[in-house]
């Protein structure tokens, strides 16, 4: 049983260990994520609903459309419709993810979840047509293998830019963009910060010991100044970064300062 007492296989250290890549390259790949899938029922990057739910929560109401991008086998979009909100679409780059998702939520009942094959980098929708985009660990993908995280490779910036650009085009005028990531705010917050959006950019945290960080970006509420909790930043020392993350078979360290 996982924590939210869900009876889906919750793969144990050993399985979870055996889905790393032997290079970071691989989370680029969509064969990679194609045959993680095949045998990998449920995994939920970084965390799981319940220790995040309160600051989403106050950013969701029952009629908005949500998108989820990069949904994998993540329960997300499941504990979304428990909370109320039925018009959810899902998209991942892995046809076995989308099609294995699509199975899992039918069996469930929850019908109304629209799952598509479609690549972030290029949205298939209309201009305006969601409240609220999220996105969990799917962009931290493209980071993997950045080069320098103080100065990413051209070719990394370009692919986040163009998701953040498709993400502000999907938005409603005064939509939501919550990112729940890896990466800290010195190394997210130039992109989300660039001139293009009209969104205005707060952050915060969660966890124990380790921090993710929960980016939020509210269209057409752009000010001169950034936002961010007041605390200093508490940055993870290596050992609990080790501690909780080699059970993850995460390699994101890119995005993590090295102390
Ligand atoms: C680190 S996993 C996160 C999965 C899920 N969001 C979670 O929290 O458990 C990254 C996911 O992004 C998907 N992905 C990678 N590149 C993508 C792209 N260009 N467009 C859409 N999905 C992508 C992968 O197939 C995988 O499901």
């Amino acid at each position: 049983m996982d924590p939210n007492g869900d009876s889906s296989p919750i793969p144990t250290e050993t399985q979870k260990r055996s889905f790393a890549p032997s290079t970071v390259s691989a989370y680029l790949d969509p064969h990679y994520w194609d045959e993680r899938f095949s045998d990998e029922e449920h995994y939920e990057w970084l965390k799981d609903y319940s220790h995040f739910s309160h600051l989403i929560q106050p950013h969701l109401q029952p009629n908005y459309s949500v998108l989820e991008i990069g949904c994998g086998n993540s329960q997300l979009s499941e504990e979304l419709y428990k909370g109320g909100i039925t018009e959810i679409t899902c998209i991942d780059l892995s046809a076995i993810a989308v099609e294995k998702m699509q199975k899992r939520l039918l069996s469930k009942g929850y019908k109304e979840i629209k799952v598509l094959e479609a690549d972030m980098l290029d949205l298939p929708f209309s201009n305006e047509c969601f409240d609220v985009v999220i996105e969990k660990g799917t962009m931290d993908v493209l980071f993997v293998d950045s080069g320098d995280p103080w100065n990413p490779l051209p070719e990394t910036v370009n692919k986040a830019m163009a998701t953040l650009q498709g993400v502000h085009r999907v938005l409603k005028p005064d939509g939501v963009f919550i990112s729940i990531s890896f990466g800290q705010p010195h190394f997210r917050r130039p992109l989300f910060e660039a001139p293009d959006f009209t969104w205005s950019f707060e952050w915060s945290t969660f966890g124990d010991g380790f921090h993710y960080f929960f980016y939020l970006l509210k269209k057409g509420r752009r000010t001169s100044n950034g936002g961010g909790p007041s605390q200093r930043i508490e940055m993870p020392s290596m050992s609990l970064f080790q501690d909780e993350l080699e059970s993850e078979d995460y390699i994101f360290r890119t995005n993590i300062d090295e102390m």
